[in-house]
């Protein structure tokens, strides 16, 4: 219903009490509590007893009308779940994957204005106030579960692009998927699937950005790697413009990754890249390995040259300082 009634309130133009009854067939006192509804999440209206209600500004909140609103995607954020706080939007997203029967369709969103239980890479914790972008996209491709690497990859370009168009500033890509800004990050990618030996039967990409979030919120052992956009920016970044220029260009490598054309996509991963050409130690859990990051082979794996000359394919590992 709020969705409907934003749709005849008119920017800095005044609409009447009773047209929008007309429009909504509701009664002019519905319309008012309608109205009322949107001022409680931060829509600034004004109203005149004559003239009835103009819509001065929008909040920059992630509610589904706004980021909708222009979003011109074929599936992607086509059904968004919209919570003003939650655990871990993974959390929920992998929940409501299992019904896909249900109408949970490919491309369905779960965003969450902050988490309580952010989940990073390996166990870690995600720090999740108010002020960044944190959500899930529920993917179901048809292709095998050795293509996770790939979809990883290839969100992390769509994010740098994203990045790029809001900010113009020059992200990098740190194997396989954090986005760095001067070094240090601000976007990380958690991916999640369910599948049997040859199919894949859902994914959740979880994507964190940190956007308007000043440095001395973060907790201090993130601090010194940490940065946002806003500080980058010196001003407030628009976080709804930010996600619907991130859902078009994932839609975008998404449909390309569907279609095998990953190599192109994988072009632009490099060209972007912060590990290529470096000499890197990775954590591969069991082991760490030392060497020069020559290559991201076509099934997106990390090759690293050894002291020895020997190239080494990494599929999983976590690049330490
Ligand atoms: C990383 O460790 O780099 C990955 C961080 C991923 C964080 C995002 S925020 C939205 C989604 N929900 C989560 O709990 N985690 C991911």
């Amino acid at each position: 219903m709020i969705g409907d009634i934003l749709k005849y309130l008119r920017e800095k133009e005044y609409v009447s009490g009773e047209v929008l009854a007309q429009k909504l067939g509701i009664s002019r006192v519905a319309v008012w509590k309608q109205i009322q509804k949107l001022k409680d999440i931060e829509y600034k209206i004004i109203s005149d007893q004559n003239l009835g209600y103009c819509l001065i500004s929008r909040p920059d909140l992630l509610i589904p009308q706004e980021v909708q609103r222009g979003l011109f995607t074929n599936y992607i954020g086509k059904k968004i779940y919209y919570f003003p706080e939650l655990k871990s939007t993974n959390i929920i997203a992998k929940e409501k994957a299992l019904h896909r029967a249900e109408g949970i369709d490919e491309g369905t969103i779960i965003i969450a204005e902050k988490q309580s239980a952010g989940k990073g890479r390996l166990g870690r914790e995600w720090f999740s106030p108010a002020g960044g972008i944190w959500f899930s996209i529920i993917l179901y491709p048809q292709l095998s579960p050795s293509y996770i690497s790939r979809i990883t990859l290839m969100t992390a370009v769509a994010v740098v692009k994203a990045i790029k168009v809001c900010t113009q500033s020059e992200p990098q890509i740190k194997w396989p998927n954090d986005i760095l800004i001067n070094e240090k990050k601000v976007c990380g990618v958690l991916s999640e699937m369910s599948a049997e030996l040859d199919i894949i039967n859902w994914v959740v990409v979880g994507i964190g950005i940190n956007v308007n979030i000043d440095f001395r919120d973060y907790p201090e052992d993130i601090q010194a790697n940490t940065i946002s956009l806003k500080e980058i920016s010196g001003k407030k970044v628009l976080r709804v413009k930010l996600l619907q220029s991130f859902l078009r260009e994932f839609e975008k490598y998404y449909d390309k990754l569907k279609r095998k054309e990953f190599l192109s996509v994988l072009e632009e991963w490099k060209l972007y890249s912060h590990t290529l050409g470096k000499k890197i130690r990775v954590d591969m859990g069991e082991r760490i390995i030392t060497g020069e990051a020559v290559n991201i082979n076509e099934e997106g794996a990390l090759v690293l040259k050894k002291e020895d000359g020997k190239l080494v394919k990494i599929i999983s590992g976590t690049i330490l300082k």
